[in-house]
């Protein structure tokens, strides 16, 4: 009896728990079930749930803030292009809606949504706090020429397109822009601090 109660327990907490969260380290590429076409794209550091594995391939649940009309990105935050995952226009992907509420700053309606898709089984972390670590690491690279920028001193909107314009003066790869990006978006002067 009792075993039968802690083993329905360990069940429960599993299921409650739903998959496995991890954090994308590098950009990576989204499909559809049994498709090998890249309908988007999900960036480093972005939160995932994953939930089934198959051959070199998982599903995974990407959650983010959108706008009812437009379903062309997964945002961090309502109001800031802070992308978690991007998809092509006409990838016909579908969010699902968790919920609506009217946004305080933009007085315009958000939806919290999220979707399923299939990715690599690579460049998938534990733990998002060594990825900040890279990006600090990859920003001290910023004072050699001048002195640093600080990540208050822009706009987390504003933050991609000074990255864009500086990456070929530090020698970014592509993936280091969006993981660079990404931090000093979410360290930017409009961002709360984090709770
Ligand atoms: C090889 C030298 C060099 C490196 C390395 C460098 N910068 Fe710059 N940066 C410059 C120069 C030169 C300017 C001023 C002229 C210009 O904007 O091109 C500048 C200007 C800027 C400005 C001011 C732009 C504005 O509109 O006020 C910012 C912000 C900036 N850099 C951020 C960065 C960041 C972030 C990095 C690291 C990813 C970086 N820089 C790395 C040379 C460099």
């Amino acid at each position: 009896m009792l075993i039968k109660l802690v083993v329905l327990t360990a069940i429960a907490f599993v299921y409650a728990q739903g998959g496995e969260i991890k954090y994308a380290s590098k950009v990576k590429s989204l499909y559809k079930e049994g498709d090998d076409k890249v309908v988007g794209r999900l960036l480093p550091t972005a939160k995932v749930e994953v939930l089934e594995q198959k051959d070199n391939k998982v599903l995974l649940r990407i959650k983010g803030y959108t706008q009812a009309d437009a379903q062309v990105a997964l945002y961090y935050a309502p109001n800031r292009r802070i992308l978690n995952a991007g998809f092509s226009k006409n990838s016909g992907v579908v969010f699902n809606r968790i919920e609506s509420f009217k946004e305080s700053e933009s007085k315009q309606e958000w939806n919290l949504a999220s979707v399923d898709l299939w990715s690599d089984n690579v460049d998938l972390v534990d733990k998002v706090e060594p990825l900040y670590q890279e990006a600090q690491e990859l920003f001290a690279n910023c004072s050699i020429c001048h002195a640093l920028h600080p990540p208050k001193e822009f706009s987390a909107n504003a933050w991609p397109s000074v990255v864009k314009s500086m990456k070929s003066r530090v020698g970014l790869d592509s993936d280091q822009e969006y993981l660079l990006s990404q931090y000093l978006q979410k360290n930017a002067k409009d961002m709360p601090k984090e709770k």
